[in-house]
């Protein structure tokens, strides 16, 4: 394809590294883990990684983390604040928990939660808040977390979007009480399935190494601030303490992921390059809502939304993307009130609607960034666009 939605990021070290855990016969979650959990987390400056299969495992385990801490742990009912489009697993683990949504329209211009309304989204019921930034571009992450700091809120900091983002010098995945990220094909850098919670507080972080694996005590230090070892006897390596999962990472996954670290950072500059290209060409054209930057995107795609003032024929557009040989897509999941398993969910939305996220739904998609660059395709997407939108 000419311009794709997604594309391979992987050199010949992250093979070799893939090979080296085969020929090794240790496959299953050991030191390779480990060391990727300590780099990334160390990269991002977090005081504990715990490491799974993807980022929704991330979110899941997040979500039942702050349901199991000792104290003020969220319980059913409870409400929490979220943005009103963001993918499906960024809610789930909520709804699974019984946890009430208050469901939060996006801002146009950069996509995420509109922060002017957190005010009203408050009730005596909420307790948390889960805080997304859509496609790179940083969330008002600093408003967010005071907000939640005067109302005593936890945050969850979605940042499966947005690795390497920026905001007022602070990476994003560092503003909540746990951050989410996601390693998955397509995103920033890429373990094929994967994910990480990044946290400082150590109860949450052995929360989650439990929870991660069947909810035993295997992985915890004697120490840990949830488990006090009680006998050295046969029992204690089969000691269940939470109703957890088995959502363990693969050697592979992480041997891989160590190499993919060692060049984020170049990946990211790479992307922020055809970012600014991207931006030059389209910003100021008023037949397209391109996303504003927050502090600094980290560039996972570019959005376009039709300027719905023009009435714009988005199959059109469509086609001529599809004959030009570019990918498109919905900007994530789209407006998430619009998804059918809503039917399963506890939830309100502030104001009434989403009016925001509904231009975005009908009239927006976005196409692909790479850490390489992508001058041709990013002219040859101006010249479809411009010709098919009069
Ligand atoms: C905001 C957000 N949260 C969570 C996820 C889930 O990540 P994964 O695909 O690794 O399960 C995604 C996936 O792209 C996402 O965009």
């Amino acid at each position: 394809m000419f311009y794709e939605l997604a594309a391979p990021t992987w050199g010949p070290e992250e093979i070799d590294a893939a090979k080296r855990v085969i020929e090794s016969t240790f496959t299953t979650m050991g030191a390779e883990v480990k060391a990727f959990e300590t780099e990334f987390a160390a990269y991002f400056g977090a005081k504990h990684g715990i490491m799974v299969n993807s980022g929704s495992s991330a979110n899941l385990i997040a979500t039942a983390a702050l349901c199991f801490k000792t104290e003020r742990p969220l319980a059913r009912g409870d409400e929490v604040i979220v943005p009103v489009l963001s993918w499906a697993t960024t809610y789930h683990p909520l709804q699974q928990y019984g946890l009430k949504l208050r469901f939060v329209d996006i801002a146009l211009e950069t996509l995420n939660m509109d922060v002017a309304q957190l005010e009203a989204a408050l009730t005596p019921a909420t307790r948390a808040i889960v805080a997304v930034s859509i496609l790179g571009n940083p969330a008002a992450l600093d408003v967010i977390r005071a907000f939640a700091d005067r109302h005593g809120l936890y945050l969850i900091e979605d940042n499966c979007e947005s690795m390497d983002a920026e905001l007022g010098g602070k990476k994003c995945g560092t503003f909540g009480h746990l951050n989410t990220f996601s390693f998955f094909f397509s995103h920033h850098i890429s373990t094929m399935e994967g994910g990480i919670v990044l946290t400082d507080d150590d109860e949450l972080a052995h929360l989650c190494r439990s929870l991660r694996a069947h909810g035993w005590t295997r992985d915890l230090p004697p120490d840990s601030p949830v488990y006090s070892r009680k006998s050295a006897d046969h029992y204690e390596a089969y000691r269940f303490i939470l109703p957890g999962y088995n959502v363990r990472p693969l050697e592979i996954e992480a041997a891989i992921g160590r190499q993919q670290l060692k060049k984020l950072a170049g990946f990211t500059a790479v992307r922020r390059r055809n970012l600014a290209l991207f931006q030059s060409l389209f910003q100021g054209d008023e037949r397209f809502i391109i996303q504003r930057e927050n502090g600094k995107s980290s560039a996972f795609s570019f959005t376009i939304i039709l300027n719905p003032a023009r009435n714009p024929d988005r199959n059109a557009v469509f086609v001529a993307l599809t004959e030009a040989d570019i990918g498109y897509r919905i900007i994530t999941g789209g407006n998430f009130l619009r998804h059918d398993v809503l039917k399963f969910y506890d939830y309100d939305v502030v104001g009434g609607a989403a009016p925001n996220a509904d231009i975005a739904h009908d009239y927006g998609f976005f196409v692909g960034n790479h850490p390489f660059d992508l001058e041709p395709q990013i002219r040859r997407l101006h010249d479809v666009l411009t010709t098919v939108c009069k």
